[in-house]
């Protein structure tokens, strides 16, 4: 599979016409071939406002022309980054297909009503946990976690609507570089990224590996 890629290579010809519908192939590739645990998985980097900064994994939950949707805790340090600081990057690390994508952009909270509508569609434990956890703050035990999370499904038994936390939704990246990166014989890679024109239109490069 890693050898089918390498030798297919990546090329200017065969690039879509913007990087979402290239990006909307290279994933159904790497959910369908890529033999990837998560393929949804990415690296979200942050900064601070004092430029320091950070990395953690998280679930892609929705993509199209509009940005790249992950979701997760408001007062967590990556939120707490990307208010400060909303310059963020995406790193999709697809190994076994010898690929990797990384979008460059600018991250903005979901609406209430986008963010409410997906927490519906998450399992009840899960739904509990987002109540459950302070994420990113220390805590004494692992019991206080689970005596939090025990309280909150006595409240809240399964089949009974667990409202929104307000501290959790959505960030949206909008991206203005997108990097396609195939790996190739003797480190000869291609890199073809996509740089956002401020008329709307792409315009595409390529990088030396
Ligand atoms: C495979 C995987 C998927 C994850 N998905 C999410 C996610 O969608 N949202 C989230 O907030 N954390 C997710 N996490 C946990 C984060 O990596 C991280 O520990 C957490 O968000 C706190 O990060 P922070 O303290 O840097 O803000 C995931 C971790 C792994 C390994």
């Amino acid at each position: 599979m890693r050898k089918h890629y390498r030798e297919e290579g990546l090329s200017e010809a065969e690039l879509a016409a913007t990087p979402v519908e290239q990006f909307a192939r290279w994933f159904l590739q790497a959910a369908t071939e890529g033999r990837l645990f998560e393929p949804n998985a990415m690296v979200v980097s942050t900064a601070d406002a004092e430029g320091r900064p950070s990395s953690r994994t998280v679930l892609l939950k929705h993509f199209d022309d509009a940005g790249f949707v992950f979701y997760t805790n408001y007062d967590s340090r990556k939120a707490r980054d990307l208010t400060a600081n909303p310059h963020v990057s995406l790193l999709f690390p697809w190994y076994t297909m010898a690929r990797q994508v990384i979008v460059a952009g600018v991250a903005r909270r979901t609406g209430r009503d986008e963010t409410a509508a997906y927490f519906r569609t998450r399992p009840h434990g899960s739904q509990l946990g987002a109540w459950a956890s302070a994420q990113s703050s220390v805590i004494a035990s692992r019991a206080e976690l689970d005596v939090s999370y025990a309280e909150l499904a006595a409240r809240y038994p399964e089949g009974e609507q667990v409202p929104v936390p307000p501290h959790w939704g959505g960030f949206r990246v909008v991206p203005r570089t997108v990097e396609f990166w195939q790996g190739r014989e003797n480190r000869l890679h291609d890199r073809l990224r996509y740089v956002f024109l401020p008329d709307g239109g792409w315009r595409v490069e390529r990088l030396s590996p």
